[in-house]
């Protein structure tokens, strides 16, 4: 991209790495990031991500199937490490000739990451600590993601800066780090880059893109929306576990701490098991993302998204989107 040869300069590991124009990944966005995002983002300079979340091989043979035939340039696949059948989806990844496969979730089961690579293909891994994010790269890790918890979806509890400053300094010289988490504007693409990160991951900047084929009343609850709106999840009660995720306010998210709320009760009534307790909380939101995004369920469906939301304000093409961000990050290094 030799207009914008400073930041290019910068992302020339990632991309090479990705094999993308730039080194701006879109993050996987369940129900969002399917054939039409994720070729759009490749195919603008980007790279896309397949978002498989719960996906049956099957489903997912040809998510991969119909990306491919809209993709000119290379994208990648997210896949869960909890799902049940990982080995078949990493098998499906394989057949397909995925070059790089993303895995979410968690730390990796065993034989994971070596069964990815004997296919031919890239892994990167979410490194939550810089402990974690170096036992990552010794078992084999190509390139990380560290991810704050200003970004939308499920997020951890370090925001991207303290993230980077913590990780960048050790890990970036040698190794592949994409920064992701509340990047809304390509100045702070540049100041990652600048503190040796190799690319950048954008989820919600991308999420109500025109190529988007999520709801029109999902993306205008996002045109509408202010940072303070994207709130993390609360838990109530110690016995009950619920993992933090990052969503617009709405009446589902103050049900969940009603309900939170009530669960606790009939556990201190010992009317139900602390399993089936735990269950109840664990399945509330299971299909609500879908609700939003598909049905266009704002009220009781999952908003996810990431503190930057209100950095978006109207649907654009994806490729206007790159394009804003790489300006915005190559006239932020020429001012220096
Ligand atoms: C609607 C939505 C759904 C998401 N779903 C997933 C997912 O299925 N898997 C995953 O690894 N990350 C998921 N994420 C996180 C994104 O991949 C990305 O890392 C994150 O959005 C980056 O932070 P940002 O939102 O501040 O740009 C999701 C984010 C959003 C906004």
């Amino acid at each position: 991209m030799s207009t914008y040869p400073k930041t290019a300069a910068l992302m020339r590991r990632g991309a090479d790495f990705l094999g993308s124009e730039t080194a701006i990944l879109c993050g996987a966005m369940s129900w969002v990031s399917e054939r039409n995002l994720v070729s759009a983002i490749s195919n603008a300079g980007g790279f896309g991500v397949i978002a498989c979340g719960a996906m049956t091989p099957e489903l997912l043979d040809s998510e991969i199937a119909a990306t491919s035939a809209l993709a000119t340039a290379p994208f990648g696949v997210n896949l869960i490490t909890m799902h049940p059948q990982l080995f078949d989806l990493i098998e499906v990844c394989t057949r397909h000739g995925v070059g790089h496969v993303v895995l979410a979730g968690g730390i990796p089961p065993k034989g994971s990451v070596e069964a990815i690579k004997a296919g031919g293909a890239k892994v990167i891994c979410f490194a939550p600590t810089l402990a974690l994010a170096k036992k990552l790269l010794r078992s084999g890790a190509d390139a990380l993601v560290i991810e704050g918890m200003e970004a939308g979806g499920h997020i951890g509890p370090v925001s991207t800066s303290v993230l980077a400053q913590e990780m960048l300094p050790e890990l970036a010289e040698e190794h592949l780090v994409f920064v992701a988490g509340g990047i809304g504007r390509g100045e702070a693409i540049a100041g990652y880059l600048e503190m040796g990160a190799c690319g950048v991951q954008l989820g919600t900047r991308f999420a109500c893109a025109t190529e988007s084929i999520a709801h029109p009343d999902f993306k205008k609850a996002f045109f509408r929306a202010n940072a303070r709106d994207a709130v993390a999840s609360v838990q109530v009660d110690p016995r009950l576990p619920v993992i933090p995720v990052r969503a617009l306010r709405n009446k589902g998210t103050e049900h969940f701490t009603s309900k939170q709320r009530e669960v606790a009760g009939s556990l201190d009534r010992e009317e139900v098991a602390m399993a089936e307790a735990q269950l109840q909380i664990e399945h509330y939101w299971a299909g609500a993302l879908r609700r939003a995004v598909i049905d266009g369920d704002v009220e009781n469906g999952s908003l996810m998204a990431g503190q930057s939301v209100g950095m978006v304000k109207a649907e654009e093409p994806v490729a206007e989107i790159i394009a804003q961000l790489m300006a915005e990050s190559e006239a932020a290094l020429t001012r220096r």
